[in-house]
């Protein structure tokens, strides 16, 4: 058995974890060969392979990024992709593939399922938006990152009294702004799924500044005002047709200046937040995720992506993860809305 391996979509710190657990169960307790694909899906478009096997994933399992490197390619829209990648899977003699990805990279896993590809998924995301796992690897690291980026805000923000905005990543899911802004008492968190009223956020950056302190913004990438657009920072589009995020912050810190004549400061964190070495939960989770990812190929469990529903490791359909992304309930927004202002 020949098992092809890839990583598409954004990096997120865990990825080697899994690609360890994948090669080394597969070899030590199946038997099993293993190739590379380079570049998440150009890597079988192309049949751009790395030789995988035990000495490949020595030392890689604290290493942040893909040892396999990763891109945004679709080969859906592809002229004659799916073709092409079914060709170079025959010609290298590779009998399934395991895929991790994200919503992209896991949706042109479930189409090319639906061509007779063998395919396993394993949900990779620091956006943790992935229906059907309450957690993607990458998500905890992000979050931690986040945190302490936050905790350093709060002493300069209170030695200059300005309010100091954080724009964290997540796409058009809030869980990183919510766990991170919860996990550092940020003053208000604002998130893409409830659209903000400008006027209630300049209440709570003044009543803080009242109580002596500074306040912190943290606000998703995705986040948007009641009566505006979303704010984006060029109209450019990925393979996947996803708009690129970004600049809320630095509108947000210009409208509250204006409006409540206190300085106002934006830090992004971009791609911090996905770089550098992986917590312990996502190695672990990372980790388990791989296990059970061999072992649903072993089982011919394929069109099924791995997840964790609690503290277990499950199979669930590929299309039940990809069909809508997983974004904050309004209970889980209220919780924090405790400690705003
Ligand atoms: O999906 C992960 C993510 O980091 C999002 O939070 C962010 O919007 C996007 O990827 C950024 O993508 P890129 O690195 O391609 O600019």
């Amino acid at each position: 058995m020949r098992v092809g391996v890839l990583t598409g979509g954004g990096d997120c710190p865990g990825l080697n974890a899994v690609i360890r657990a994948v090669v080394r169960k597969g070899i030590q307790v199946y038997g099993y060969e293993f190739v590379g694909f380079r570049d998440g899906w150009r890597g079988p478009l192309e049949g751009d392979t790395t030789p995988l096997d035990v000495q490949a994933v020595r030392g890689i399992l604290p290493r942040g990024g893909t040892i396999l490197g990763s891109s945004r390619t679709n080969p859906i829209k592809i002229e004659g992709g799916v073709e092409r990648i079914k060709d170079n899977l025959a010609g290298l003699g590779v009998d399934a593939l395991i895929a991790i990805g994200g919503e992209d990279t896991l949706g042109v896993a479930r189409q090319l399922h639906d061509r007779g590809v063998k395919v396993v998924g394993v949900p990779k995301t620091i956006d943790n938006d992935l229906n059907a796992t309450d957690y993607t690897f990458g998500f905890d690291t992000a979050v931690n990152i986040a945190m302490e980026a936050i905790d350093r805000l709060h002493t300069t923000a209170e030695s200059h009294h300005r309010a100091l905005i954080c724009e964290v990543m997540g796409r058009h899911a809030g869980w990183i702004a919510l766990h991170a802004g919860m996990a550092s008492g940020a003053n208000v968190i604002l998130i893409p799924e409830k659209p903000f009223d400008i006027e209630k956020v300049c209440g709570y950056v003044e009543s803080r500044f009242q109580t002596k302190y500074a306040p912190i913004i943290v606000v998703a990438e995705g986040a948007h005002p009641v009566d505006g657009q979303m704010d984006v920072q060029t109209q450019e589009l990925d393979a996947f047709g996803h708009v690129r995020l970004g600049g809320i912050g630095e509108r947000l810190a210009a409208e509250i200046e204006k409006r409540t004549g206190k300085e106002a400061r934006t830090t992004v964190l971009g791609h911090i937040q996905r770089g550098g070495t992986p917590t312990a939960f996502d190695r672990v989770l990372a980790t388990r995720f791989g296990v059970h990812a061999i072992d649903a190929v072993h089982d011919g469990a394929y069109g099924k992506m791995v997840g964790l529903q609690g503290t277990e490791i499950v199979r669930v359909d590929l299309s039940a993860a990809t069909d809508q992304l997983k974004t904050v309930p309004v209970q889980r927004y209220e919780e924090a809305e405790v400690f705003f202002g």
